[in-house]
C-alpha cells in the first residue's frame, strides 16, 4: 500500500530500488530474527500452547444472520494473503514471519478519557460480551476483497465496560510494538506502533466489532491474533491487527496511514466507488479465491452497508473524506 507511485499495478507487484534494498535488509533481518527468535521463545510457545494456539476452536458463540447470502472466501486464501507489515510487505509473508509471533498472554489497556485507566486480559476479553458470528465482507483499498465470518463482540459492549467520559470524541486503537516477534518493524516501513482510529460514533455502531476469530476458530497469527478490529464498511486498513491498547481522546487521532501519505489515506476511509484512489480505481474489485479470470465485480457504496452506517456522514463532503 505504501509505495506512492503512479502506477495501476498493485504494489505487491511493485519492487522500486529502494524497495528492492529495504526488502534486502528486510529479508536478513526478517532470517536473523528467526534464528535469534527460535532460540528465545522455543520454550515460551511449547509452555504457553494450552493458554490460545492458533487453530483452537471457539464453542458457544452465536451464528447471526449478517453475510448468510455470501459465499465465503477459502480458509487458505484468507490466511496466506494478507497486509500485515508488521511481518514484511509482500502478501504471503505474514504468515511465514508470524509463526513464532506468541498472541497469548495478551493484555488490552484502556486509557484517555475515560473514568479509570483499565486493563483487561484476553481470556476475560472472550467472556466480557456474547460472541457472535459475523460474515462481512472486507473490500481493501487496494482493489481486493474477501468475504469472512468473523468471531468477536460488539465494540460497543467493550466501550461500555471501559466506560469513556464526555470527552471522548474519537476512539485510537493501537497494536503491539515489539520488534522481537514483528521483524518487519525493524524497517520503517510505517511509524510503528500501527495506529488506526474512529469517531465515537462509528465506534459505537452495532456493525463495527473486535474480533477474536474466525471460521470457528481463534485468530490466526497472520490475521491479527488475538484480537483486532473489524469494520466493514471500511476499507481493510482501518481494521488493526493485535491491538494492545485503546485510548479515548478528543481529538482526532493521527493514524499511521494518514501520516505515511496524507495525500493517499483518509482518517475516515470509507469504501466508496465513486472516489478513486491517486493508484486504484475504487469502482470495481476483485473478489480473492475466485481465481485469476473471474470478472471484477462492482464496489458497493460503505461495501454495501450504507443503510446501516449512511446516516452517520450526512452533511460531510465524501469526496473529501478518502
Ligand atoms: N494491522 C496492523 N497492525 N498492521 C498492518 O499492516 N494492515 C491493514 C489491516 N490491519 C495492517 C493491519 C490492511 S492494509 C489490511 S487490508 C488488513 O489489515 C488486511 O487484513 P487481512 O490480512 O486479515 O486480510
Amino acid at each position: 500500500m505504501l509505495i506512492i507511485q503512479k502506477s495501476d499495478v498493485i504494489p505487491s507487484e511493485i519492487t522500486t530500488k529502494e524497495n528492492f534494498e529495504n526488502r534486502r535488509t528486510f529479508i536478513k533481518a526478517a532470517g536473523a530474527s528467526l534464528v535469534t527468535a527460535s532460540g528465545i521463545f522455543t520454550g515460551l510457545i511449547h509452555h504457553s500452547a494450552q493458554a490460545l494456539p492458533n487453530k483452537q476452536k471457539i464453542s458457544g458463540y452465536v451464528k447471526t444472520k449478517f453475510g448468510a447470502d455470501e459465499k465465503l472466501t477459502p480458509y487458505d486464501d484468507v490466511t496466506t494473503y494478507n497486509n500485515y507489515y508488521e511481518f514484511g510487505t509482500g502478501k504471503s509473508e505474514p504468515a511465514i514471519e508470524s509463526k513464532l509471533f506468541k498472541p497469548s498472554p495478551w493484555t488490552l489497556s484502556i486509557e484517555g478519557a475515560v473514568k479509570k485507566n483499565k486493563q483487561i486480559g484476553i481470556e476475560d476479553l472472550f467472556k466480557l460480551s456474547p460472541l457472535e458470528e459475523r460474515i462481512y465482507r472486507m473490500r481493501c483499498v487496494e482493489g481486493w476483497s474477501m468475504v469472512i465470518p468473523w468471531i468477536g463482540l460488539p465494540l460497543s459492549k467493550l466501550i461500555q465496560w471501559a466506560e469513556p467520559t464526555a470527552n471522548a470524541k474519537f476512539v485510537e486503537f493501537i497494536s503491539l510494538s515489539d520488534d522481537r516477534m514483528m521483524p518487519g518493524q525493524r524497517i520503517q516501513v510505517l511509524d510503528w506502533p500501527y495506529v488506526e482510529g474512529l469517531r465515537m460514533d462509528e465506534a459505537m455502531n452495532p456493525l463495527t466489532i473486535m474480533a477474536l476469530g474466525m471460521y470457528g476458530e481463534v485468530l490466526p497469527n497472520q490475521n491479527g491474533a488475538p484480537l483486532r478490529l473489524v469494520v466493514p464498511w471500511k476499507y481493510g486498513f482501518k481494521g488493526s491487527k493485535a491491538i494492545v491498547k485503546i485510548r479515548f481522546t478528543e481529538t482526532m487521532p493521527k493514524t499511521s496511514w494518514v501520516k505515511a501519505g496524507p495525500s493517499e489515506y483518509g482518517f475516515y476511509a470509507n469504501v466508496n466507488p465513486n472516489v478513486d484512489h491517486p493508484r486504484w480505481t475504487q469502482s470495481s474489485e476483485r473478489r480473492i479465491g475466485g481465481g485469476l479470470f473471474t470478472p471484477r465485480i462492482k464496489t458497493q457504496m460503505f461495501n454495501g452497508y450504507a443503510e446501516q452506517v449512511g446516516q452517520l456522514y450526512s452533511g460531510m463532503d465524501l469526496s473529501k473524506n478518502f
